[in-house]
């Protein structure tokens, strides 16, 4: 039996791994703390009958309130199945060009696998000394331009400004930034909309939403952006958004308040967790993110992360940089319980 000759080219994104037991899992960047209560409400008074028919297949009613919240239009708003799903739909859309795209060479490790599914031609630029994106780097002629703001794993944020001097430049291509991490205490680039037609900014419910369960992403541009992302999923899935996560993510972008909240406890968290790793010897890249980069001074990053995954705690070790471990922002419970798993393995 045969499968299709570009299946044995294809080399899939792992992604973090799923426990089989209980353990304290820091390694997908979830948020630890439950959505808005506005949902359970909405979820116990769900009436089941609504399941017999298709959703809206434009999504409406959550593209309106997306653009009312971002000052948008809703014609500017895209709706995806997790922004995996958005993200892939914009590199079949965008980036299929002569030209490479540029990426950092340390950024969300799923971008070179949608280069290598739609055959497009894709150039890494290192990162600086301290692992920021090297925004200067990418000043050579390329077909489109993609990193993470705040970039994964490193948690590096770069400001408005600087998004704005990039965009200066590049106004031909699609400048796509990922903004997944944007909420916890970075600047996001959704203003520049209006002056840049060429720039998409992706965004997800899964982490300061806290709605990783339910899938849903979203892409905010210009209308002739939006309208291509229209094309290309109505080519692929007329229904990627089912009738309750629609719902459920309605109530999760109205409850501003709520957002806010969840996420500045988990900024709060992190600061916290940044001083207690320094006190017992790490060095911890300053993050941006809900999670931190973090390098044990006096034991390998893989032999720490083997040694508190047998303790029940779960990070996430990257091949590609072997001297550190990512840890997501736990509840606050979790993070002391990790600080003492760590003075007890460095005992
Ligand atoms: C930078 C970045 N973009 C996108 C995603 C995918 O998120 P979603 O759950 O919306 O598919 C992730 C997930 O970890 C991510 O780190």
């Amino acid at each position: 039996m045969r499968m299709s000759y570009k299946i044995n080219k294809l080399h899939p994104y792992t992604p973090g791994e799923q426990p089989y037991k209980k353990m304290i899992k820091l390694n997908t960047n979830e948020n630890p703390y439950p959505p808005t209560p506005k949902i359970n409400k909405l979820l116990k008074n769900f009436n089941y009958y609504k399941l017999r028919l298709y959703p809206d297949p434009t999504t409406s009613k959550l593209r309106k309130i997306i653009a009312k919240v971002y000052n948008v239009k809703s014609e500017q708003i895209f709706i995806g199945n997790g922004s995996d799903e958005v993200l892939a739909l914009a590199f079949m859309t965008f980036f299929c060009q002569k030209l490479p795209l540029l990426m950092p060479t340390i950024t969300y490790s799923f971008y070179p696998v949608y280069c290598k599914l739609y055959n497009i031609r894709y150039k890494t630029i290192p990162l600086q000394n301290k692992f920021e994106i090297n925004l200067k780097k990418m000043n050579i002629s390329n077909g489109g331009i993609i990193f993470a703001n705040p970039n994964t794993p490193t948690g590096h944020a770069i400001s408005y400004i600087e998004v704005n001097k990039l965009l200066d430049i590049h106004n031909e291509y699609v400048v796509l930034i990922d903004e997944a991490y944007i909420k916890f205490g970075s600047e996001s680039a959704i203003p520049l909309i209006k002056k840049y037609k060429n720039l998409l900014i992706v965004n997800t419910l899964s982490k300061a939403y806290s709605l990783a369960g339910i899938r849903i992403g979203f892409a905010i541009g210009s209308t002739y952006l939006i309208k291509g992302l229209e094309k290309v999923k109505n080519s692929f899935n007329s229904y990627p958004i089912d009738v309750i996560s629609e719902l459920i993510a309605i109530e999760a972008i109205k409850d501003i308040k709520y957002l806010k909240k969840n996420c500045n406890y988990i900024i709060y968290i992190r600061e916290t967790l940044s001083k207690q790793l320094k006190d017992v010897g790490f060095t911890v890249l300053p993050s941006k993110a809900n999670f931190m980069l973090v390098k044990p001074n006096n034991i390998s990053a893989k032999t720490m992360f083997i040694k508190l995954r047998n303790h029940g705690i779960l990070l996430r070790y990257f091949n590609n940089i072997k001297k550190y471990i990512r840890i997501s922002i736990g509840t606050i419970q979790q993070m002391n319980y990790l600080i003492e798993t760590i003075k007890y393995i460095l005992k």
